[in-house]
């Protein structure tokens, strides 16, 4: 069945690139976005990659008139992958309260609004931070969760809450949690990508800009933990081979495949790298060489977590496909677009 999708956070990293992927497998999309951490450039590059413009509308998710409005002339959506959120880990820390406000009351107003449009299902962005530091690797769903280190990731937990209590409280709606990895990498056409504002704080468009020689030094956060070679362990999965997953889990919501009125997919690629497998890959996988120098640790970083996707392989039927080596050359191949459009 092919469905008209309202896709929150639309304009953003992991938004776009779902966009393209529900176009390809012909859905109709409604991008919402309030631009926060984005900018509406994005759903021209959509329309380049895919052939098909998508609705857009810029409005903010915490704004409950805004969003029923949004229903009232959008007519017939069936479905929703909420994107929509504040993400930075640090900046959650200085401002809990702005994403206790944006990340939680955005969700609320969906799942009021839901039963109300007779909207069928809901793919929440969700996070492997869920797990904190796993007792057990690699990490499955049933792991227990861990106390979040960040109230970035308190509101992914608390958000999985809300959900399953109001799935439990007889709501008529059905829920897919797709817990993301590390998401790295741009689309191979090089028109969307990760486009951090400011100073990044995520490892690969730190590597990219040192290696574009935006910045100087690339600093490893920490060498002395109890891995392999001392870096943090990580599950990188390819930005597109994320997207996909959203489409599978679409599929499943409207095929009535669920299992369960709430269920939960690990969306990695069950391999780990270090920090430094990683940089020595991207000097392999581009032939640029990297500045780094190893650092103290970053405080809240935990030591390794990766996934075990068999939930997701056999049960989605989705699998990561991309090499690390072909997703690490496309966020350089990104971040030399970048340049090019004078954009960094
Ligand atoms: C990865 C590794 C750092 C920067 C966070 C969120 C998670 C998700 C992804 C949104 C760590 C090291 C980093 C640098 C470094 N976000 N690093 N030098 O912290 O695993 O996950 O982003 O959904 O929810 O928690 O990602 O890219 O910040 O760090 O050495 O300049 O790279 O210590 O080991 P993280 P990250």
């Amino acid at each position: 069945m092919k469905g008209k999708i309202l896709v929150t956070g639309g304009t953003g990293f992991i938004g776009s690139h779902t966009v393209v992927e529900l176009q390809k497998a012909g859905h109709e999309v409604v991008i919402v976005d309030n631009l926060s951490n984005s900018s509406a450039d994005v759903v021209d590059n959509i329309e380049k990659v895919s052939g098909i413009r998508p609705a857009f509308e810029k409005l903010d998710c915490t704004n409950l008139d805004a969003m029923k409005g949004l229903f009232e002339k959008h007519k017939g959506i069936n479905a929703i992958i909420h994107f929509a959120a504040s993400k930075a880990v640090g900046e959650s820390v200085e401002k809990p309260l702005l994403y206790y406000r944006n990340n939680i009351v955005s969700l609320i107003n969906l799942l009021e609004l839901m039963p109300k449009y007779a909207v069928e299902g809901i793919v929440f962005s969700s996070s492997c931070t869920v797990y904190g530091q796993p007792d057990k690797l690699p990490v499955t769903e049933e792991a227990p969760i861990k106390k979040a280190e960040s109230p970035y990731g308190n509101t992914k937990q608390i958000n999985e809450e809300i959900i399953r209590d109001t799935v439990a409280s007889g709501s008529p709606i059905k829920s897919i949690l797709l817990r993301y990895f590390n998401p790295i990498g741009a689309h191979p056409s090089a028109l969307l990508g990760e486009l951090p504002l400011g100073v990044p704080c995520n490892l690969i468009p730190y590597l990219t800009q040192t290696a574009l020689g935006l910045r100087k030094i690339l600093n490893v956060f920490g060498g002395d933990y109890n891995t392999p070679d001392g870096s943090c362990i990580r599950d990188y999965i390819n930005v597109v081979d994320l997207a996909k997953a959203h489409v599978f889990a679409i599929a499943r919501i409207f095929e009535n495949k669920q299992k369960e009125k709430v269920e939960v997919f690990n969306i990695g690629t069950g391999q780990g790298l270090s920090v430094l497998e990683l940089i020595h890959t991207f000097e392999k996988a581009t032939g640029v060489k990297l500045n780094y120098k190893i650092v103290d640790r970053r405080p809240g970083d935990i030591e390794q977590v990766w996934a075990d996707p068999s939930k997701a392989n056999n049960e989605l039927g989705w699998k990561a496909e991309t090499t690390i080596e072909d997703t690490l050359r496309s966020a350089w191949n990104w971040q030399k677009e970048l340049r090019k459009r004078g954009i960094q």
